[in-house]
């Protein structure tokens, strides 16, 4: 079989452990080309005791475009450049996954969609849930007697900040410790004021109502929370917790993100850290409760690695549905 050639788009925490694990597979992957904004930063994974080679380094996005390569694998973030990149990639008959929550849910999604629906050449598990399969679970569950409302802890850095808060820690301290572990966005704004988590609650959203349901969005982060309103909170038994809430009224769907003050039996109270928890209440009353790693370098790129599998997994059954007739014809 032939090797999957493969552009990485950004090698910052994530795309370093994709790296990693990219280079342990050889079989399969021929890494070509890893576009980074500095050629000269210092790059090793110390897990793997790995050092990136610079001859395969380069400076421009459009590689991942003209290069000639199978796939490219996006964790540039944003969407200047990602989603022109990413856009033209796809058109010249690249595969793309991507952990891009802000492109997916963007406008760009109007030109991306058929991508990942019929032609399936565009995956982004890892733009919900870090390592959790979420999208997969409320899809799965959407297809199969649907899906009434999503609640759900979907932003690691906001978690690991409130939990540093009750126990006393400021706030300035806990988001640099939640940078220093890699759990933060670039820019860490977009965590704080709840955009992060919309955007993977606009995801859930898509999966569990679909595409065309108009979204309603109210979105309020964790900004000015102080650690004695944390305590304060703590001693009365209950927890600070910045969840999401989606569900379908008529055809509309609402999304409301927002700081929830939960007693300790409430399955999210006990999402620890950079945990994500995510309570799915399906069409037929049960509930679906999942939880891990939403957050940091080796969980997220584990579930893109799912998605090169996948990807890997669907061509070989094409290829071997093209195959089929031949082998009936030379008979
Ligand atoms: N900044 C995100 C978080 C990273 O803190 O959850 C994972 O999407």
């Amino acid at each position: 079989t032939q090797r999957l050639r493969v552009v990485l788009l950004g090698l910052g925490t994530v795309g370093l452990g994709v790296y990693a694990h990219l280079i342990r597979r050889p079989d399969l992957f021929e890494v070509v080309r890893m576009v980074v904004r500095d050629l000269d930063k210092p790059r090793r994974i110390e897990v793997a005791n790995l050092d990136v080679p610079k001859s395969l380094l380069s400076t421009d996005v459009w590689d991942a475009v003209t290069q000639p390569a199978d796939l490219v694998i996006e964790t540039l973030g944003g969407l200047d450049p990602a989603g022109d990149v990413v856009h033209a990639a796809l058109l010249r008959g690249r595969a793309v996954v991507t952990a891009n929550k802000a492109l997916i849910a963007s406008r760009w999604w109007d030109k991306l969609s058929r991508f990942a629906a019929s032609e399936r050449r565009l995956k982004f598990s890892a733009a919900v849930g870090g390592g959790v399969p979420v999208l997969e679970t409320v899809a799965a569950l959407a297809r199969h007697g649907g899906v009434a409302q999503v609640r759900a802890i979907l932003n690691g850095t906001c978690n690991f900040i409130l939990d540093a808060l009750e126990q006393r820690i400021d706030f300035g301290t806990a988001l640099a410790q939640a940078q220093a572990n890699g759990f933060a966005e670039a820019d860490p704004h977009d965590d704080l004021v709840g955009l992060d988590a919309a955007r993977k609650l606009e995801l859930i959203a898509r999966a569990a109502f679909g595409d065309s349901s108009h979204f309603e969005l109210s979105v309020r982060g964790i900004d000015g929370v102080t650690a004695s309103q944390a305590a304060l909170v703590r001693e009365e038994g209950l927890t600070l917790k910045l969840v999401g809430v989606c569900e379908r009224s008529g055809a509309h769907v609402r999304g409301v993100v927002k700081l929830h003050e939960l007693p300790a039996g409430d399955f999210l109270a006990g999402a620890r850290a950079e945990e994500n928890r995510i309570e799915i209440l399906a069409g037929n009353g049960e509930t679906v409760r999942l939880s891990g790693k939403g957050a940091g370098r080796w969980p997220t790129a584990l579930s893109i690695l799912g998605d090169v599998h996948e990807y890997l997994r669907e061509r070989r059954l094409a290829g071997r549905d093209e195959q089929a007739p031949a082998a009936v014809v030379n008979a």
